[in-house]
């Protein structure tokens, strides 16, 4: 019989658009959840939107709609995201779905019934981004010690959770399920911050809003976002429903991923709650870090936010999510910046991966009738070697996968491939063509790498989804008895006398320069946000002495702004018809920040004259035009100190 998986993501909140970071957390789990099917496991993969609270009833009222309105088209977006990530959530469940409130108001009153909930006075501190509440004591500088936003005061009839009540029980089973938290360091921050400091009992209801979902027995009251969020794990099985049986089938979850800012609620409130309805916890909550910005964590407040549909659509899914999960390993923070991407994409993906499979079938098309390998082979001295190898790095990931490990999950695979292009090296196909009588050698060789890359293409499955399909063309197989988990395991599995089809090139290589330039304009960069220590060390760059001759190629000259509007769905983007003499250039800039298109009008300016023209954002920009900033996000243009005509040369 198959064994049951359950996988779940944080569900997420809709108040503002999701992020690449936001993507991170799905992804992630999509990854895990492939994996479990692929090795067999019947899997429930759990994904959604948590919809209630004041921060969505606020900014409802300030775009004038409903709060269902406004978090509708929010949703429609999601949706539409995970599938272009190709996110393969067998369900998707919203907060406001009527099953889900419908199993909230049943645990809210059977924990009233059973005495587990009471009915008191709430004086204290609220951070709304956040919807937590917090004593003076856990506040960090008078600010919420979550997101470091004000706090307000509140204060109101409201019911509470004996969440104290569960303290000791709960160190009991941290400490008698050492999986129970993972990483393992964040386990002993929730002994140490929370636990061990003492719980207080929960506030559970609210009465000063009413986008919730209300107490039943008491008008006036919502259910506390957290409580109503958190229950979307059992709610979703249809957990005190008629039809319960997904519930009996699956609860409890092998791991609910979650990001380390929410951890807490997820190891000591949702235990908590657990405990008191008398059902077993989960196996497993993995805290997992965040993809940051030099150092900070991407946030709408701070513009620092990069859009996953945007990078999806112009690298396409596959690289997207391989740089997700091979840059943040998986329990600490990972950087994001457009260089790292790139470096990715050309290095790991176009190099490695797609030159590895370019060059097999190339050379099996190249040296063998009818593309097909004869089946007449032989091998060589580094065979042995190649195939331990494999067979090590299968059994790694294998471990890997199960401590979610994910980057050092693709690192093994990644050391598979790069043996394999080694390997090409070593035996030299080409050299062994020339000479008719090494040609069973040579199909050796070729059949070594074909089967090595069936090997990776199934490896890579889980990570990204669309592209061993493209490798399997190639080497003539499809899905079905040579792709599955298992058959890796196995060296020769392969037919021996594979044909091979070219197709298209898996990973095309980027051009690095032109593509940061153009990344540059749109996403931010990462020099922005940058803490003073690095902006000191961008100032002592020194710039390669260059000659006279060097200096000249550059044809600076003055123009004269004539017409100027901001570029439609680009925050940072003008683009402005400059004079230059009798001449008019249309140029792009990223001084949207700084200008606004009718005070820029009129205004003398340097330009590059003969820079190459490029696209930016779909339109023709034919210059530069010159700017100082300095590290603290300072821009100013720069122009003539006097009267002169335009077009004339600034040197
Ligand atoms: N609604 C709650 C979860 C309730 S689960 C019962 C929530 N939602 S969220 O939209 O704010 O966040 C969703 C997930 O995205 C969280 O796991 C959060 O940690 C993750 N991330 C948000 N920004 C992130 C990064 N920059 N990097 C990685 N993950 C981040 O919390």
């Amino acid at each position: 019989m198959k064994k049951n998986y359950y996988i779940t993501t944080p569900i997420y909140y809709p108040s503002n658009k999701l992020h690449i970071g936001h993507s991170y957390t799905t992804v992630a789990s999509d990854a895990l959840a492939r994996y479990k099917r692929l090795c067999g496991y019947d899997v429930m993969f759990l994904t959604g939107t948590d919809e209630h609270g004041q921060k969505i009833e606020r900014r409802a009222e300030e775009e004038k709609v409903t709060p269902k309105q406004f978090i509708d088209n929010i949703v429609d977006w999601v949706k539409d995201l995970w599938e272009t990530m190709d996110i393969s959530y067998d369900k998707f469940i919203r907060t406001t779905d009527t099953e889900h409130r419908e199993t909230v108001q049943k645990i809210f009153k059977k924990l009233f019934d059973q005495g587990d909930i009471y009915k008191s006075e709430y004086v204290g501190l609220y951070c709304t981004p956040c919807e937590s509440f917090f004593t003076e004591l856990q506040l960090a500088e008078g600010k919420c010690p979550d997101c470091g936003r004000d706090v307000e005061e509140v204060k109101e009839e409201a019911y509470f959770f004996r969440l104290s009540k569960y303290q000791d029980k709960l160190i009991e089973h941290i400490k008698q399920n050492p999986e129970f938290i993972q990483p393992q360091i964040r386990q002993n921050e929730m002994l140490n911050n929370f636990l061990y400091a003492g719980l207080s009992d929960l506030c559970v209801s609210r009465t000063s809003f009413t986008w919730g979902i209300p107490v039943e027995f008491d008008e006036g009251h919502v259910v506390y976002v957290w409580l109503d969020a958190l229950s979307n794990y059992i709610s979703a099985l249809g957990f005190m429903s008629e039809n319960d049986e997904m519930y009996k089938k699956f609860w409890p979850a092998d791991v609910h991923i979650v990001g380390k800012e929410i951890l807490r609620f997820h190891t000591i409130i949702w235990p908590a709650i657990l405990m008191a309805l008398g059902e077993e916890l989960p196996k497993q909550i993995f805290g997992h870090g965040w993809l940051v910005i030099n150092g900070g964590k991407m946030s709408k407040s701070k513009g620092n936010v990069v859009d996953p549909s945007f990078l999806v659509k112009r690298y396409g899914s596959d690289a997207i999510r391989y740089f997700l999960l091979r840059e943040i390993a998986f329990g600490q923070d990972g950087n994001f910046s457009n260089e790292a991407l790139i470096n990715r994409i050309n290095y790991d993906l176009a190099n490695d991966l797609g030159n590895l499979t370019s060059r097999t079938v190339a050379m099996t098309m190249k040296y063998f009738e009818n593309n097909q390998l004869q089946e007449e082979q032989e091998g060589n001295e580094f065979d042995a070697q190649v195939q331990t190898l494999i067979k090590e790095q299968v059994e790694l990931m294998e471990q890997n996968m199960e401590k979610l490990y994910l980057n050092q999950a693709l690192e093994n695979i990644w050391v598979i491939i790069r043996r394999l292009n080694k390997y090409i090296d070593e035996t030299m196909p080409w050299v062994l063509a020339k000479d008719e009588a090494n040609k069973a050698k040579l199909a050796g060789v070729l059949y070594t790498l074909s089967e090595g890359l069936r090997i990776v293409s199934v490896m890579i499955e889980p990570f990204m989804p669309q592209t061993p399909e493209k490798i399997w063309e190639q080497i003539g197989i499809t899905r079905g008895q040579y792709t599955e988990w298992e058959t890796i395991k196995t060296w020769g599995t392969l037919p021996k006398n594979v044909v091979a089809k070219k197709g298209q090139n898996i990973f095309p290589r980027i051009d690095k320069d032109k593509e940061l330039e153009y990344l540059d304009t749109l996403l931010p960069k990462v020099t922005e946000e940058a803490p003073k220590k690095q902006s000191s060390k961008k100032e002592e760059t020194k710039f390669e002495e260059i000659s006279i001759d060097d200096f000249f190629k550059t044809e600076l000259r003055i123009g004269e702004v004539i017409e100027c509007e901001k570029v439609p769905k680009a925050d940072k983007l003008l683009v402005s018809k400059i004079k230059i003499g009798d001449e008019i250039k249309q140029i792009v800039s990223g001084i949207a920040m700084h200008y606004s298109p009718d005070e820029f009008v009129g205004k003398k300016v340097i330009v590059v004259n003969n820079l190459k023209p490029v696209k930016l954002r779909g339109i023709m920009s034919e210059g530069m035009i010159l700017c100082a900033s300095d590290n603290e996000g300072n821009l100013v243009a720069v122009g003539p100190l006097g009267e002169m005509a335009s077009g004339a040369i600034v040197k």
